[in-house]
């Protein structure tokens, strides 16, 4: 399958929007949050989020990284359990989201937009990554993709989402029940 992978910023808000919608949830990600998103991912070196497109230049996988030492920015210090990670949290990148539609799973293009990313963090000396697994996600591909890519579980924190107002693709209720399993790999 024939596909390519540029930087998030090359994308045009509209087109991110409308793929997060569909396979995340109808504003799960308003303009606001990408513009957030691709400022906690991009430093002098450049961008550590990508997009995989087909060959219409449609989007067909997103992965939103943040930067070492940016997700506390993001994300609320009572989901993450730094006392049982052997690093310190300056050091510590964020997997924020990887969708790939439902038609181009299981053909790698996940593990290629991750590898992207880790190829990034590498060069920006990280020492791990720490990423919200959806534990209801279709057959928990989550779970199995990130076990997978090298993860391990530190903790699971039911109702991780429940603060976002948007519609879960998932459980589609608001607010919604889906559980996070905390996981992390060092690099
Ligand atoms: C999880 C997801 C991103 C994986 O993307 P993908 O492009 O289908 O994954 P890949 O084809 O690159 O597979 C990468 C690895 O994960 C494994 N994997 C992926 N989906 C899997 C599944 N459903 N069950 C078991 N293993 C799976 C593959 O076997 C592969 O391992 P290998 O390279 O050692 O053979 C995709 O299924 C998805 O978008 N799911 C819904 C959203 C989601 O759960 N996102 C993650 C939120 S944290």
């Amino acid at each position: 399958m024939n596909y390519t992978i540029v930087t998030m910023n090359e994308i045009a808000l509209d087109k991110l929007k409308a793929f997060t919608d569909k396979f995340i949830g109808q504003n799960y990600y308003v303009d606001s949050d990408f513009r957030k998103m691709l400022k906690l991912s991009t430093d002098s070196m450049g961008m550590v989020s990508f997009v995989a497109l087909n060959q219409k230049e449609e989007i067909v996988g997103i992965r939103i990284t943040l930067l070492p030492g940016k997700l506390t920015e993001n994300i609320d210090s009572k989901f993450l359990s730094m006392n049982k990670w052997s690093t310190d949290v300056e050091s510590v990148a964020y997997f924020k989201s990887l969708f790939v539609h439902s038609a181009y799973q299981n053909k790698g293009v996940g593990r290629a937009l991750t590898e992207k990313s880790l190829e990034e963090l590498k060069k920006r000396n990280t020492k791990a990554v720490v990423v919200h697994s959806w534990l209801e996600s279709p057959g928990n591909s989550s779970s199995q993709y990130l076990k997978a890519m090298g993860f391990a579980e530190v903790k699971v924190h039911p109702l991780f989402w429940a603060h976002v107002d948007y519609l879960c693709s998932g459980c589609k209720v608001k607010p919604c029940v889906c559980t996070a399993v905390e996981m992390i790999k060092y690099l």
